[in-house]
């Protein structure tokens, strides 16, 4: 029932305008900036340095239209965003980005040696656990995905199930995990068993993961463990900082099995690609948050290695979620000419 509140930009000519204003006919805010003086040295409008101007006023027009509005959270209180389309100065092209093509591309921005298609990638994070083969832009086959639970989102379930508190270095859950497991010292004897191992022979689960049977082992463990065994169960989790003992053996058994079973399943994929499929890669890429475990890295590197192939990982920053990867992959697409209409929609679901 409440009115709808409306931010309005105008950049047509040579006027930086942002306005919030709202259904009941209130201005609650109108920030003009005019760009007379850049003009007026040359004597009239040039679109370019229009352009740069308008880039340059934006920002602070917009944070000074909404604070003068008394808007605190724009993402509740702002309905709608109307620009200006026409006629005037042209906008600047707009690219839609896929997420995870964005997430497969980014070595070719970090890398030394940036990956040349066709290539592979193993993406792994909270919300996805992908085997991709990429032979071009938009030209992304998902050869193996997850069937249940993704990886990441193992390694955090598992890492509370044993309460690991997160390091202050960041990295989540699943940086706590790799730390606590980097101490076990196999004192305490737990192996979980690699998921899936048994229907290697069969084509629709060879190049598939599955990683909620293996999180449910571990539960189950730590249950029988706090029932049987209730003092060194208490006992175990004196301790605040990664550090030998049960927790550590179990956080290590958990990611020997998760680990492996990513890696055979690049091993199967590296197989199919190469003798079914023909097609020859260039390189392995692996991206995603998960793609940060140390341990991880190397075993990958290793079946790579089998194949004669190298591994390429972006710094774990750009791993992780992050604008650049997006930016990066506007550049390849606008340097394709794959820019988008302005009547630009957004895709829930939106397959590679
Ligand atoms: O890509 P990301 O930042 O966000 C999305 O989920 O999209 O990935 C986050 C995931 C979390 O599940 C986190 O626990 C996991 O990556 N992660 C790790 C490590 N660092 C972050 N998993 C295992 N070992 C790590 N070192
Ligand atoms: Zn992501």
């Amino acid at each position: 029932d409440r009115p709808w509140t409306v931010i309005g930009i105008e950049t047509s000519c040579d006027d930086t305008s942002v306005a919030v204003v709202t259904s009941d006919r209130r201005v609650r805010a109108l920030v003009t900036r005019h760009q007379t003086k850049q003009h007026e040295a040359t004597g009239g409008i040039v679109p370019t340095a229009a352009a740069i101007a308008h880039s340059m006023a934006l920002p602070g027009a917009i944070r000074e239209a909404l604070e003068t509005a008394g808007i605190r959270n724009a993402c509740e209180e702002i309905d709608a965003v109307a620009v200006t389309r026409g006629p005037g100065l042209a906008p600047k092209p707009l690219v839609g980005v896929h997420h995870m093509e964005a997430h497969a591309l980014t070595p070719r921005l970090t890398q030394e040696a940036p990956p040349e298609f066709p290539f592979l990638s193993l993406l792994a994070s909270g919300g996805h656990t992908l085997l991709l083969l990429s032979e071009g832009l938009s030209r992304h086959t998902i050869l193996g995905t997850t069937l249940d639970d993704a990886v990441g989102e193992a390694f955090d379930k598992v890492a509370r199930t044993l309460v690991l508190p997160w390091l202050p270095t960041g990295g989540g859950a699943g940086a706590a995990l790799e730390q606590w497991a980097a101490h076990a010292t196999g004192g305490y004897a737990v192996t979980f068993p690699v998921p899936m191992r048994d229907g290697r022979d069969k084509p629709a689960s060879r190049l598939n993961m599955s990683f909620s049977g293996l999180k449910t082992s571990v539960f189950r463990h730590v249950q029988t463990l706090q029932e049987s065994d209730p003092a060194a169960w208490s006992a175990a989790m004196a301790s605040t900082e990664p550090s030998s003992g049960i927790r550590a053996d179990i956080a290590r058994a958990f990611q020997d099995a998760a680990v492996t079973h990513l890696a055979d399943r690049l091993d199967c994929v590296l197989a199919e690609t190469i003798t079914v499929r023909k097609v020859h890669p260039t390189c392995v890429v692996a991206a995603g948050g998960v793609a940060a475990n140390q341990v991880l890295r190397a075993r990958l590197g290793d079946v790579a290695g089998k194949y004669g192939l190298r591994i390429e990982i972006p710094p774990p920053r750009l791993c992780t979620d992050n604008a650049a990867m997006i930016a990066w992959t506007g550049i390849e697409r606008l340097r394709a000419g794959l820019v988008d209409p302005w009547a630009l929609d957004y895709v829930p679901k939106w397959p590679l």
